[in-house]
């Protein structure tokens, strides 16, 4: 397909049908992801993917405990809306969100993008320098991930929440204590459709040679 078109469909994917996902399928999507760009190419991420039943049931526990946690903490954040509109996405973000928590275990397959806990800060006579967070050498190749999976007709989803009990789902997959889990990505044939999600105008975003200058002619 058009890169275009599937970045510009690429969303939030949380409701699965039970036709599988092939070896093939997945390592096309991981060769993807391996081509995405760190600082210095280091390369630092591990993939995990888990195909268990009994392993992705028991990553579904984790994650719906912490979604429980994470949902009414968020609630209670959320500034009020603008307009019944952005109401209403927002509901149904935290409905499909509530879905995937109940169901995480129906994905086919689960990917976990794993990150080294290392330490990127390099040093001179100055003192230390800040290049930009370890982190940001991992989230492209998630987003290579899903792109590619996009391409297939794969659905997916970037989660953290299941951080919150990180801990145990190192103990269930025998991930050692040096890794963080970065993401946590469900794959399967969509229920629903892909499709443009609504996002910021960017005018709204965008500013031209200074900060603050901005045209209302852009979208
Ligand atoms: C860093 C990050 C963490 C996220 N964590 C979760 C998560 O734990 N659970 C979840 O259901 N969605 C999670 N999402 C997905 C977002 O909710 C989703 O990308 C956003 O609502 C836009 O969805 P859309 O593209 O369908 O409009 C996360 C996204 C990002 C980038």
């Amino acid at each position: 397909m058009d890169l275009i078109d599937g970045i510009m469909t690429l969303r939030a994917i949380r409701r699965f049908t039970a036709e599988p996902v092939t070896d093939e399928e997945v390592l096309t999507c991981l060769r993807a992801a391996r081509q995405a760009p760190s600082g210095g190419n280091i390369q630092p991420w591990q993939f995990l993917v888990v195909r268990d039943a009994d392993l992705r049931r028991g990553l579904g526990d984790i994650y719906r405990r912490a979604y429980d946690r994470y949902e009414p903490a968020m609630l209670a954040a959320t500034p009020p809306f603008r307009d019944d509109a952005e109401a209403e996405r927002h509901r149904r973000t935290v409905a499909s969100a509530r879905y995937l928590a109940e169901h995480l275990h129906e994905a086919p397959v689960i990917v976990l993008f794993l990150m080294p806990n290392i330490s990127m800060t390099l040093h001179d006579a100055e003192g230390p320098l800040d290049v930009g967070t370890p982190w940001a050498s991992v989230y492209p190749a998630v987003q290579n991930f899903m792109l590619a999976a996009r391409a297939l007709g794969i659905g997916t989803t970037l989660t953290t929440v299941i951080r919150v009990y990180q801990d145990e789902v190192r103990a269930l997959l025998g991930i050692p204590d040096r890794y963080e889990l970065a993401a946590l990505v469900p794959m399967g044939r969509p229920r629903g459709k892909f499709g443009v999600a609504p996002r910021k105008p960017l005018a709204a975003v965008t500013h031209w040679d200074r900060f603050g200058n901005r045209r209302d002619d852009i979208g």
